[in-house]
């Protein structure tokens, strides 16, 4: 491979996935596992086989469908581990075997492992990985606080052991550029057998240096980031593939390393990941916010009508926007409405659109012009598949006393109706809700936002549920408030179904990557 060639590996289905609340059903990983497929991502870690039935069905159909990437599947330091994801990862034409342990004295003391105890397990654990597959990839967990002569003698012994590329976790953001890049250049320097594999590096955002660490981990030698799209993952996230390809793109001057990624499906599959995980990306994020590429303050608009790189360092167009943004209306036609989803970056079939069309009607009949945000919001309500659908709601409310709530809701294509009483029309709603299908899930996060301009904008409602240890965010957009907190409320939940069969079929993923290491 070419020395300036840094390889992606997208780990968005499993330590994005792995986040409180960003689970994905079975078709939505399938969906984003061809994204990143068709947009040039080399490796997709896929799931993590032996933590759930549903880990494992996920990864082993996205090794079935895959056409260009090489499928991983993660796996801890035991046997039954490796073997689970063997067999999910076999049917991929190239795939990988990604197996770690915590090697930092924090995480040694979990599984309460000497230092020998440990090494001889990586042995052992590396050479069964690769007895099962050529491409094998294995990381101290915790690497960043590991003691210095500990990590060159556990990587020199994954190394003869067979491992092809070696990745060098920042499990909890604990490092900064310049000690990221040394380390992994001294490492190089090092360790016996290092010229022979990839390093790799894998960092999480808990000081928001993630990007900036990863960069510098190349700068130091690694050619392999491993990312996920929107920087989704556990606590603060990882680093975001979509800054750290267009920060090598932009600035290839200073940073002279390239990627196989088509930056121009960027904002597809980081509005398609937001919508499916339930988390919405900030509004000055990096690259994929709204307003990544907004000019509002007059003296910014002034310079950009005289020269846009006066205040643009990229185009929107790289990473998959259009410049224009007409509204639609309720005479737009369907054609019009998939070429203006289609700048948007959404690709969307012919049912979809069909789908897609009926609601845009209804949003064009209640709403005069609709703004590209609105359309954006339409995007994210998507609830083909949900078990509680909401079908009607009329609220009566005002000044001078409660409110009361008829809602109708069809749960498992069942209907079923609710009269309730509230403090307020979305507290009416959401008894009304809750009587229909009881649940103890705790509402820990009710946002209200507007995503337009004007007293009929749209209203974007967020909800953050939590039930026994799992959370569930829940997002929806309507010109009426509660009807978008009603909707809101039952996406959150029936997230929080899916939360619980996922549980039902094996062990949750977060709970056993950190205990029950060995
Ligand atoms: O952050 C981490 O250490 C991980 C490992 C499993 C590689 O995600
Ligand atoms: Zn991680």
């Amino acid at each position: 491979m070419d020395k300036n060639r840094v390889v992606i590996f997208d780990t968005t289905l499993r330590d994005g996935e792995q986040s409180p609340g960003a689970t994905m059903t079975h078709e939505e990983k399938l969906e984003i596992a061809e994204m990143l497929d068709e947009m040039g991502v080399d490796i997709i870690e896929a799931g993590f086989p032996i933590a759930s039935e549903g880990d494992f069905r996920a990864v082993s159909e996205i090794a079935k469908r895959a056409k260009n990437s090489r499928i991983c599947g993660l796996a801890r330091a035991n046997f039954a581990d490796i073997d689970r994801c063997a067999e999910a990862i076999k049917h991929a034409e190239l795939n990988r075997i990604h197996t770690f342990i915590g090697t930092s004295p924090l995480h040694r003391a979990i599984p309460n492992l000497t230092m020998d105890e440990m090494a001889d397990k990586i042995h052992e654990t590396v050479s069964h990985a690769r007895n099962l597959t050529e491409n094998v990839q294995w990381s101290p967990m915790d690497a960043t606080r590991t003691e210095w002569d500990y990590l060159c003698r556990v990587i020199e012994i994954a190394i003869k052991a067979g491992a092809t590329t070696i990745n060098i976790p920042d499990t909890v953001g604990y490092t900064a550029p310049a000690e990221s890049a040394d380390l992994i250049k001294r490492l190089i320097e090092t360790v016996p057998g290092a010229d022979e594999v990839i390093f790799a590096t894998h960092c999480h955002n808990d000081l928001g240096m993630a990007t900036a660490n990863s960069l510098a981990a190349v700068a130091g030698g690694a050619r392999q980031i491993e990312c996920t799209i929107n920087g989704l993952g556990e606590r603060a996230g990882n680093t975001a593939l979509e800054e750290v390809v267009m920060a090598m793109k932009t600035r290839n001057d200073i940073m002279p390393w390239y990627t196989g990624i088509d930056t121009t499906k960027i904002i597809a599959i980081s509005r398609r990941v937001s919508t499916v995980s339930g988390f919405v990306v900030q509004p000055n994020k990096a690259i994929v916010g709204k307003n990544a590429f907004a000019h509002e303050s007059g003296i910014h608009q002034d310079g950009m009508l005289k020269n846009r790189e006066n205040f643009e360092i990229m185009r929107p167009e790289d990473i998959g926007l259009s410049g224009t943004s007409l509204p639609l209306g309720k005479h737009s036609g369907r054609a019009a409405l998939r070429d203006k989803l289609e700048q948007l970056g959404y690709e969307v079939g012919d049912n979809q659109l069909k789908d897609i069309f009926v609601r845009f009607k209804d949003l064009a009949d209640r709403k005069k012009e609709v703004f590209d945000d609105d359309l954006i919001a339409l995007m994210r309500t998507d609830d083909a598949n949900d078990t509680l659908k909401l079908k009607t709601l009329r609220v009566v409310c005002g000044t001078g006393g409660p409110a009361d709530a008829t809602l109708v809701m069809e749960i498992n294509g069942e209907e079923k109706t609710a009269i309730e009483r509230g403090d307020g029309p979305v507290d009416a709603a959401f008894r009304a809700i809750r009587q229909l299908h009881p649940n103890e899930a705790h509402l820990e996060l009710y946002q209200v936002h507007a995503v337009t301009e004007g007293t009929d904008a749209q209203a974007t409602v967020s909800v953050r549920l939590s039930e026994g240890g799992n959370i569930a965010t829940g997002e929806s957009a309507d010109t009426d408030t509660v009807v978008a907190s009603a909707k809101a409320y039952i996406h959150a939940l029936n997230r929080l179904l899916v939360r619980r069969g996922k549980m039902g079929d094996g062990v949750d993923a977060r709970e056993i990557s950190y205990k029950d290491l060995a």
